[in-house]
């Protein structure tokens, strides 16, 4: 590896997305990884992550978030988080819970974990575990948050919201509230990876997503200094498409099971990038002089119509993948925004969609990969 890095005429990435693993018990049908999953035999080591880590530090990243897949089907995760806690990284475990004891939990606490970020899928055992593809996952999921409390970490509540689960959202802030969460993430279903194969059973119908954007904002005035509700609307039914990632290769950085480091969990999806790993470059070198990051910074890639816009610095163009996937070209404009020539077909598509005669799941599979 080389130290002379050119550049840096951009500012160091404040957050990385550390995917520690592929593998995961749970098959949810939205799940945005990549189609084809890493196998473990692949997977960095822990000395590997550490070194990962240490770069990372010595960029100037603040936050790391443990992700998988699910992080703890990593043994070494209790290692890993003090690893990075050590170095001063502020962490956070993105977990769907399965594969945590309570042991395990204080663990993670006494080794550092700032921070735990616990994914649920419904309000009922019934309709979380059928979303999940994995029977028990409710009750356990609700074990966990209380080993969270009483370890004393802050948690928040990460809840994935579709066609099915759209109209529990006034149930799922309650579910938070009681479990002691101080923030609740409402995402709608983003359509990347394996999420693609499920859109016509996932994707809300407008009055859907009108509907869930009333009831976030009624239940923000009342939880008003109890609970902070995020919220990702549901982008296929909004006017303008979402800052995606805070913009190409400004803010964080994910790193794959194997070591890619890439722009955005997605961007593998873009067939004109290549990416490095750690195991052949630095982290530094990655970010600075990378030409996938390069690809799509700061405005020259942009289309004319976005180059001349004024939201360009709100929203950044939206988001690559998505134009990738919908448009077939990752430097157009996203065709969710409603000035792209693309938009009404989006329209007609969404709709068609929405309003679909309910289609079966096709689960994650998980097999081959555990
Ligand atoms: Fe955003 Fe481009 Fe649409 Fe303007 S034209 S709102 S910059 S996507
Ligand atoms: Fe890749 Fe939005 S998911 S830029």
């Amino acid at each position: 590896m080389s130290d002379a890095i050119k550049i840096p005429r951009v500012p160091p990435p404040m957050a990385m997305l550390a995917e520690l693993t592929h593998r995961c018990p749970l098959a949810c049908p939205y799940c945005s990884n990549p189609t084809e999953l890493t196998g473990a035999d692949e997977e960095l080591s822990t000395a590997e992550w550490i070194s990962v880590f240490r770069q990372a530090a010595a960029l100037g990243v603040l936050h790391v978030h443990l992700s998988g897949g699910e992080p703890a089907a990593r043994g070494d995760l209790v290692e890993l988080t003090r690893a990075a806690a050590t170095l001063g990284l502020y962490t956070n475990l993105i977990t769907s819970g399965l594969g945590l004891t309570e042991a395990r939990v204080n663990s993670l606490a006494d080794a550092g974990l700032e921070h735990v970020q616990l994914s649920i899928q419904g309000v009922s055992p019934e309709s979380a575990d059928r979303i999940g593809g994995y029977g028990g996952g409710y009750n356990r999921k609700i074990a966990v948050a209380g080993w969270v409390a009483n370890a004393g970490m802050p948690l928040t509540i990460n809840a994935v919201c579709h066609r099915l689960n759209m109209d529990e959202i006034e149930a799922m802030i309650e579910l938070a509230i009681g479990l002691k969460a101080r923030r609740i993430e409402v995402a709608t279903v983003q359509f990347h990876g394996w999420a693609e194969r499920n859109k016509a059973a996932l994707l809300p119908t407008r009055e859907q997503a009108e509907q869930a954007t009333r009831t976030v904002a009624e239940a923000r005035e009342r939880y008003r200094g109890t609970l902070v509700i995020d919220y990702v609307p549901a982008d296929y039914h909004s006017k303008y498409p979402k800052a995606c990632m805070g913009g190409w290769g400004r803010i964080g950085m994910n790193v794959t099971p194997s070591g890619r480091v890439l722009p955005c969990h997605a961007a593998e999806t873009i067939p004109s990038l290549s990416f490095e790993t750690v195991r052949e470059s630095s982290l530094a070198k990655i970010w600075y002089e990378g030409g996938a990051f390069n690809a799509y910074r700061g405005e020259d890639w942009m289309p004319e119509l976005c180059r001349n816009c004024e939201r360009k610095a709100v929203d950044f163009g939206g988001c690559r993948c998505q134009a990738m996937a919908l448009a077939g070209d990752a430097s157009a404009t996203d065709p969710v925004c409603i000035r792209s020539p693309l938009r009404d077909d989006l329209t007609l598509e969404a709709n068609a969609f929405s309003v679909a005669s309910q289609a079966d799941f096709i689960y994650r599979g998980r097999a081959s990969k555990t």
